[in-house]
């Protein structure tokens, strides 16, 4: 994964439990500042064993470590850097869903060679939509719940998701989303 990413774990963990924190998770996952320079790419294994060793230093479950990542993500990370790309893909949550393939492709000049997911929309009614998920990644549905509650919090909107089912993906892994927006 992008640096970035690893970044943006440190913020989150620093921002809500302190420096000293950070510096135990750290320590425990052994990672240092070479890995958190934002436009290397990295080994996949190295945020997993940040998100490992958050979940026994915190005393969190992993799936509570993803989700918050994932709000603080795009409430905090996109929010304050990217904040006009966001504005520019979506006006809405849905939005922005449906246009995040091209989101993702937009940036490939600046993360060259990375792994982006792949995300369809299909309209049920003007208030719910199925979302699905796709990624060459294992683990990160829980990452994705967060993004989109995270997505719903920047729109100031309230957005549920209702159901939740696992799509069989061989080499990564796939969940279809229904979302119902109030
Ligand atoms: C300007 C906004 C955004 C930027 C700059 C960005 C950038 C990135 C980068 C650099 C990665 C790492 C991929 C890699 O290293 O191979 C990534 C992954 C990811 N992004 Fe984005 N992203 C943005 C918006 C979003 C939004 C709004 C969502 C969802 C609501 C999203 C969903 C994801 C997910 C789920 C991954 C994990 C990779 C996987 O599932 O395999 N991104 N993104």
């Amino acid at each position: 994964m992008y640096g970035m990413i690893h970044k943006a774990v440190r913020d989150m963990v620093e921002a809500q439990f302190g420096e000293e924190a950070w510096q135990k998770i750290a320590e425990d996952a052994g990672v240092s500042d070479e890995h958190l320079l934002s436009l290397n790419t990295y080994e996949d294994q190295v945020v997993y064993d940040m998100i490992g060793s958050a979940t026994k230093m915190l005393g969190l479950t992993p799936v509570q470590v993803l989700e918050g990542f994932g709000y603080y993500f795009v409430t905090e990370t996109l929010q304050n850097n990217y904040k006009s790309i966001l504005q520019t893909y979506g006006k809405t949550s849905f939005e922005l869903l449906e246009n995040l393939n091209a989101l993702h492709t937009s940036i490939k000049a600046t993360f060259t060679g990375y792994k982006p997911p792949s995300f369809t929309v299909t309209h049920i009614s003007p208030d719910e939509i199925d979302l699905v998920y796709e990624s060459k990644r294992a683990g990160l549905t829980p990452f994705v719940r967060g993004l989109v509650a995270g997505a719903a919090a920047f729109y100031n909107e309230s957005v549920s998701i209702t159901e939740e089912h696992a799509i069989d993906f061989p080499d990564g892994e796939s969940t279809r989303f229904r979302l119902v927006r109030e």
